[in-house]
């Protein structure tokens, strides 16, 4: 009976909203309807044209999304060199500022400069980066971010192959002392959010898959949580 209950006890996880797929022409109130929809989280995608081919936001208006909700923002820097913009995304109000991995030439040093303003870090991984890459910086961190489809683009496809990645990850984290947020980001809908926490996710972002699913955000969201099953 004991084994039945443990077998079963879950995680809740995060569902986070990417900004990439709101109403640009009216951001303020897709950052409240997200919000309204139990959303636990804003993601805030960075784009330089380098790093990855497309431009998108820059601190001034990850400030104008602080001023409307009180929800943590994950700044995720598709941005080569991230630590250039530390101190503008931390004084915008970002709660976490995740770098992606390949984009710095000395990491350590970055997370130590994003420690220093207060902000958490998160480390990114493109579909191409193994796991074990990041086996040092574990305990530097609050969350890896697992890439599952390129970088760059909203409204792609999710890669079936990283989910042998998120359990490597997750295998990973389970060693550590530690409490990491195991995050996915590229299209997670509801179905691919189902594969992507059996594999050991606890942190959905999502972009189309919320703002444009049929039904509205609020079914969206809920039926994300309600298909979501990371093991405990
Ligand atoms: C893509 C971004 C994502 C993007 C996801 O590079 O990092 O956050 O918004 O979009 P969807 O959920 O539409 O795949
Ligand atoms: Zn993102």
């Amino acid at each position: 009976m004991m084994f039945e209950i443990e077998k079963t006890r879950k995680t809740r996880v995060k569902i986070c909203a990417s900004l990439l797929a709101a109403d640009f022409g009216n951001l303020v109130d897709s950052v409240q309807a997200a919000e309204d929809a139990g959303c636990d989280e804003i993601h805030f995608d960075v784009m330089d044209g380098n790093f990855v081919p497309n431009l998108s936001f820059g601190p001034q208006i990850l400030e104008t999304v602080r001023n409307v909700t009180k929800l943590p923002i994950e700044v995720h820097m598709m941005v080569k060199e991230p630590g250039r913009f530390i101190r503008e995304f931390s004084d915008a109000g970002g709660t976490l500022f995740t770098i992606h991995y390949e984009a710095c030439t000395d990491i350590n040093k970055t997370l130590d400069k994003i420690a220093k303003t207060g902000m958490m870090a998160g480390i990114a991984l493109k579909p191409e980066t193994s796991a074990d890459s990041i086996l040092g910086l574990l305990t530097e961190v609050s969350r890896i971010l697992i890439m599952t489809v390129e970088p760059g683009l909203g409204g792609q496809q999710f890669l079936v192959g990283m989910l042998d990645k998120i359990s490597e990850i997750k295998k990973l984290v389970g060693k550590i002392d530690g409490n990491l947020d195991i995050g996915v980001d590229g299209g997670i809908k509801i179905d691919t959010a189902q594969m992507a926490t059996e594999a050991g996710a606890n942190t959905l972002i999502s972009g189309t898959g919320l703002f444009n699913y049929p039904d509205g955000l609020s079914a969206a969201v809920r039926l994300m949580r309600q298909n979501s099953s990371t093991p405990a």
